[in-house]
């Protein structure tokens, strides 16, 4: 008998939770939070979970992206439709190229709270509380602003739900329309060679259209052509945020947490008994677990356990993380003991948080090549074990930043100065977004 609740997390562990100064606000921000309408409807949360079934059949590929940590202060039509953009333009290119539907799924609309290695960090030589997302507190370096704010969870949710309204709009309202592949690419296509060779993907896609109408076929009726499915996650990480938006679908009965389509758990919040596998445990969206290079094969698989009981497909992708020197030994014993267990997991590949470094200058940053690196060395580990390499898990951005080195603009240390804005990891830019998608197109048709 399931003894399962959407507060049944509060009797475990729970790492990561902010330190909130004043509980009766706390309260007061949840009580609120559970009043109002769900972000998202328990249907789109189980069709995600069929889509993510076909992933784990191998019939398609999961693109996973978005931000590291999406920011109150950078947050404005611009930023959320030139983010869509480089998704559907790699997914055109994952599709086109590679050969497979791809599922396409935004670390958006909710992706605010971070899990810290340390409590504390040093910023200009003075230690502050670390910066946990803008959920939970601000990013400038003062004690007053790493203060938890409840008040923070509302916004988030407001923000995520403006958010989530643009994206609907963009994806079933014309923008994504398939006769817009040209327009998605203006900025790129003169400027850099993923952008030229985008463009020729693009005419090709023009010339088949075109001759499908000529055939006679009315392109018009084919709703798939005009409109795209996008769907939401984010890391469930503040508890109580999640457990204010459970709620019990009326048609199923079923409880699903209704912030975004898909949540998952970190690298530091996966403990089997922990409060946070204790949460998606119970939820019935598609659920997701980081493994790192210190995962073992048993703890893999009694997590597997926890969060997969029936063995459903699309219920759980396990998305490695391992650093692109540690893939090739760390995951195939991975690979092997959950293919014996019998869950049908979708296997994807975070390519960037194995591969942070801290640059010359002080800044975080990954290298595109070690990117790659590291999806290329998971498809070598998957096709040995006989896994389908599902999917990839980026962070990346619309905006021409200058977060990661490398990419076919050769961003080099010098160069993240210029325009490094990110609240969190580094991310990659349009460009070197475009550019990796090309790439993993060439590892899907090996
Ligand atoms: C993240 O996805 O931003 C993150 C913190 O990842 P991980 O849990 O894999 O370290
Ligand atoms: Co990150």
């Amino acid at each position: 008998m399931s003894t399962w609740t959407p507060e049944s997390w509060r009797a475990r562990p729970a790492a990561q939770q902010p330190e909130w100064p004043d509980p009766h606000r706390l309260d007061q921000a949840l009580k609120q939070l559970s009043g109002l309408p769900p972000l998202v409807f328990a249907g789109e949360a189980a069709s995600l979970r069929r889509a993510l079934a076909q992933v784990a059949r191998g019939e398609a590929f999961l693109l996973q992206a978005g931000d590291c940590a999406e920011s109150f202060a950078d947050f404005g039509a611009d930023t959320i439709r030139d983010k869509l953009k480089v998704i559907l333009q790699m997914a055109v290119v994952l599709t086109y190229a590679g050969g497979v539907p791809v599922v396409k799924l935004g670390r958006i609309a909710g992706q605010f709270a971070k899990p810290r290695s340390s409590p504390t960090e040093v910023v200009g030589g003075v230690e502050v509380p670390a910066f946990r997302g803008h959920i939970v507190n601000d990013d400038a370096p003062s004690p007053q602003a790493r203060i938890p704010d409840p008040d923070r969870l509302v916004r988030a949710y407001h923000q995520s739900a403006s958010t989530l309204n643009l994206l609907r709009a963009f994806t079933k309202g014309g923008y994504a329309d398939l006769s817009q592949v040209h327009v998605w690419n203006q900025e790129f296509v003169a400027s850099s060679p993923g952008g030229r060779q985008y463009a020729a993907v693009a005419d090709e896609i023009e010339r088949a259209l075109r001759f499908m109408r000529a055939c006679g076929i009315n392109l018009g009726d084919e709703k798939d052509l005009h409109q795209v499915d996008f769907w939401t996650s984010h890391e469930a990480l503040i508890l109580g945020y999640e457990e204010a938006l459970t709620r019990r679908d009326s048609l199923s009965g079923d409880w699903y947490d209704c912030s975004a389509h898909l949540l998952w758990v970190g690298e530091r919040t996966r403990q089997p008994d922990g409060a946070h596998v204790e949460f998606l445990s119970g939820i019935a969206n598609p659920v997701g677990a980081k493994v790192g290079p210190g995962a073992t094969p048993e703890e893999v698989v009694t997590l597997c356990g926890r969060l997969d009981p029936d063995r459903q497909p699309g219920r759980l992708t396990l998305v490695s993380r391992m650093g692109a020197e540690a893939v090739g030994e760390t995951l195939p014993p991975l690979l092997r003991a959950v293919a014996a267990s019998g869950h049908p997991v979708v296997w994807a590949c975070d390519p960037m948080h194995g591969n942070t470094f801290t640059g010359p200058g002080g800044r975080k940053t990954r290298h595109f090549e070690h990117v790659v690196a590291e999806i290329s060395g998971f498809f070598d580990a998957c096709r040995s074990a006989g896994t389908w390499p599902g999917g990839v898990h980026v962070e990346l951005t619309g905006d021409n930043v200058t977060e990661c080195l490398g990419g076919s603009e050769a961003i080099g240390e010098d160069d993240l100065e210029l325009r490094y804005t990110t609240t969190c990891d580094p991310r990659l830019n349009g460009r070197q977004s475009l550019d990796l998608a090309f790439r993993v197109a060439d590892l899907l048709r090996r």
